[in-house]
């Protein structure tokens, strides 16, 4: 079994060391040690290297490193019936968890308010803030392994979470809604809007003026889940009314965001580039070891040239 790891972010000692662990016998190589012609079985990477032309005929799955697959599968690269597999990485989760967590806990004490008042040297309690975590409104969308687990961990601390998916699903502590009709109900009031779909043809421009305008005034968007879910237009036009106090983004239409972007001088904007939740050496090792058990039996999908996209995390 030959993998080869086309990300720099799995480039490191630690990763090595995982990988070791959990795969005795594969042979890893890095993109950057491999000559173009070089066969592998298995790709790994969050997306296709600039410099590579195609898939070798050798390749039998592309491991994606991250929850997402849209930057796969949208690259004219990806063969029609090549398998992709997502990664499930629970730290990972864990890792998003925290930052809606801290997001809540901002909307919470309406930190952008604080930090404008400390700005003018002005001696003043919070715009909104909303001392009691049971009555901050929390609206997450995708129940999927990382909203379901982000949802259930916002109101396992106590918030009030509601959730909304495209098909039905149940998380422990949360009002779950579902379907075109379920997102009014599922978001209106929110004091708070968490977005971790995945980016497909259903969910592109979800994050639009009219929703902004079903939420509590006062509210923050926190977009965690791709650059196209987010009407930018709308998100500035809701932030510089004030119907929206405060935005943070994780992921960007255009990454990195371009130096000249309005967002990055934006007073009710934290911007954190792309790195919600990383992929970590163990998480990452137990997919690719779970993966290579996959391509060695003849009876697992991952070898009947059916692509493994889900949508686990709508
Ligand atoms: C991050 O964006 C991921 O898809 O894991």
């Amino acid at each position: 079994m030959r993998v080869v790891l086309a990300d720099p972010l799995a480039y490191s000692e630690a990763f090595d060391t995982a990988l070791r662990s959990a795969c005795p016998g594969v042979e890893f190589r890095r993109w950057t040690d491999c000559a173009p012609d070089t066969d592998y079985d298995l790709l790994v990477t969050w997306a296709f290297p600039p410099d590579m032309a195609k898939l070798p005929a050798s390749t039998r799955a592309v491991l994606c490193l991250g929850a997402g697959t849209d930057q796969l599968t949208s690259d004219p690269r990806l063969p029609d019936d090549m398998p992709v597999v997502r990664l499930r990485d629970p730290a990972q989760a864990q890792q998003i968890l925290d930052y809606a967590m801290h997001a809540a806990f901002a909307r919470q004490q309406d930190d952008f308010s604080v930090r404008r008042s400390q700005r003018a040297r002005r001696w003043q309690r919070a715009v909104s803030e909303i001392r009691d975590r049971g009555a901050l409104s929390v609206a997450v969308l995708g129940l999927g392994m990382i909203g379901g687990h982000v949802a259930s961990g916002l109101a396992g601390a106590g918030f009030r979470v509601s959730g909304w998916s495209r098909t039905p699903r149940e998380r422990v502590g949360v009002t779950a809604f579902h379907g075109e009709g379920g997102l009014v109900p599922a978001v209106t009031g929110a004091d708070l809007l968490v977005n971790l779909l995945p980016s497909n043809q259903h969910t592109r421009g979800i994050l639009d003026g009219r929703l902004f305008g079903l939420l509590a005034p006062g509210a923050y968007v926190v977009n965690l889940g791709r650059g196209d879910h987010l009407d930018e237009t709308a998100l500035r036009q809701a932030l510089d009314s004030g119907h929206v106090a405060g935005a943070w983004l994780d992921v960007f239409l255009q990454e990195p965001l371009p130096a000249d972007h309005w967002a990055w001088a934006h007073e009710s904007v934290r911007i954190t580039p792309h790195c919600g939740g990383l992929p970590t050496p163990e998480g990452t090792a137990a997919a690719i070891a779970e993966a290579i058990k996959a391509l060695d039996d003849p009876r697992n999908p991952l070898v009947s040239g059916k692509p493994l996209l889900d949508s686990q995390n709508s």
